[in-house]
């Protein structure tokens, strides 16, 4: 088949890799792709969001399924557009539609569809700029510190955890009438503080059946020990060693089963990926949040854990049979260290040359902000690579991707050599 993959992340590298190992996949295309994604397919210079050039695209070129990697074309209905349109409905795209999306898309949406299903979650009220004053009452009866959310896409940037009540009456202020985050942040989540460790678990679901993708820990922190500002991800690890049977089987029975049947329930149509950002507060899971898509740079570990035909499995959700698919799991370590551009994850240095991928033999070079120059390949993201293996235990893995990382060169790169050791 002829598959058509959305993105330019490291994600979609990850999974362009994976597709393109399946002998199902007769031609893979990737839009718009980055400079290392052309190993494993043909990149076409569309952008994720421009649904008319999508569609066309897919009809010239006989797509037979769309695998949409980012958030934003599935927030802004790129499956709802598919389904629209005569030409373009037979053709399967594996992202829920604007409905499914809103999970991610509205954090009043995914706070009011956990409280409904009994999902676990910190206590939450939400506000807008007619309820402001009951947003300052309600803050006054809060402990601190205390989350705020704004309620749309903010580019990673709409959580804000405030120490003191100044603070947060402050922000309130900011998001809500001063506009802080855009639209975005017309409502605003204010949410209790959870206390314990973060995991990302992934969930594929066809609507009716779901099989459980391997889970991972992420590491948003610029800095070693978790320090500094927040980025959109610094390395992942997979497995989870504190995700242990008994507490998988808490994030199942209370996360999983239950997320997966309220959609089936509130009739939301869903086929795609459900990724459930949970906080381990004393052995008990509570949803951070949801995503409609995959975690980078969680994906780029997760996929190397997967031993199965991905194409097969991606068939499964477009038909409505994953429960007559195989997933078979490595119980190997999978460990992605990200390498950045120097500045990041502020205003950050672009176009240096990378060198030294070459002498990298034992870890994938999964190409996040990349182009080509010339014969060169060049930085042109903030989040540049990223270093990916799988060994045989935890220790090898962490070595391995972070050794593989120094193999590397441009001018200005960092990135965190403590990926994955507080799990040891
Ligand atoms: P989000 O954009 O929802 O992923 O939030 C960004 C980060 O803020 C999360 O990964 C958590 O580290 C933190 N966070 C969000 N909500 C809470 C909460 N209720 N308690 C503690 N930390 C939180
Ligand atoms: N790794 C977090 C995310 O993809 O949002």
């Amino acid at each position: 088949m002829n598959i058509l993959l959305l993105g330019s992340g490291g994600r979609e590298s990850a999974f362009a890799w994976k597709i393109s190992q399946s002998p199902k996949c007769r031609q893979l295309f990737i839009a718009p792709g980055n400079a290392g994604t052309s190993q494993y397919g043909k990149n076409v210079n569309i952008k994720a969001t421009d649904f008319d050039s999508i569609g066309r695209f897919a009809t010239e070129n006989k797509v037979d399924l769309i695998l949409v990697g980012p958030e934003e074309p599935l927030v802004k209905g790129i499956h709802d557009f598919f389904l629209a349109d005569e030409k373009l409905k037979h053709i399967p795209v594996i992202g829920p539609q604007q409905e499914g999306a809103q999970l991610e898309g509205s954090k009043d949406f995914s706070k009011d569809f956990m409280f409904r299903n009994n999902i676990p979650t910190a206590a939450s009220k939400t506000f807008t700029r007619e309820t402001l004053h009951e947003g300052f009452e309600y803050l006054s009866t809060q402990s601190l510190p205390i989350v705020l959310k704004a309620d749309g896409l903010a580019a990673g940037k709409g959580v804000l955890i405030c120490e003191t009540l100044k603070e947060a009456e402050r922000e309130l202020i900011s998001m809500l009438t001063e506009a802080k985050f855009g639209d975005a942040s017309s409502k605003v989540v204010v949410e209790q503080f959870l206390t314990g460790i973060e995991l990302s678990v992934f969930v594929m679901t066809d609507g009716q059946h779901y099989k459980v993708l391997p889970e991972a820990k992420d590491y948003k922190r610029i800095g070693e020990g978790d320090s500094g500002l927040n980025t959109g991800g610094m390395g992942s690890v997979s497995p989870v060693p504190f995700a242990d049977a008994a507490f998988m089987k808490k994030v199942h029975d209370k996360v999983i089963v239950p997320t997966v049947n309220g959609l089936k329930k509130e009739k939301i149509p869903y086929k795609g990926f459900i990724f459930i950002g949970l906080m381990n507060c004393n052995g008990e899971p509570y949803v951070i949040e949801y995503n409609c898509r995959m975690g980078d740079p969680e994906t780029e570990s997760v996929m190397l854990r997967i031993e199965s035909d991905f194409v097969d499995l991606l068939q499964g959700v477009a038909k409505g049979n994953l429960n007559e698919k195989e997933l078979v799991i490595s119980n190997k370590t999978a460990a992605t260290v990200v390498c950045v551009a120097g500045g990041y994850p502020g205003e950050y240095l672009r176009n240096k040359v990378i060198t030294g991928m070459e002498n990298v033999h034992e870890s994938k070079v999964f190409h996040a902000g990349t182009s080509m120059n010339g014969e060169n390949v060049i930085t042109t993201g903030g989040r540049v690579l990223a270093i990916s293996t799988l060994q045989d235990n935890m220790f090898n893995a962490l070595q391995q991707a972070t050794a593989d990382a120094s193999r590397i060169y441009w001018d200005g790169i960092y990135f965190r050599k403590d990926i994955g050791f507080d799990l040891l």
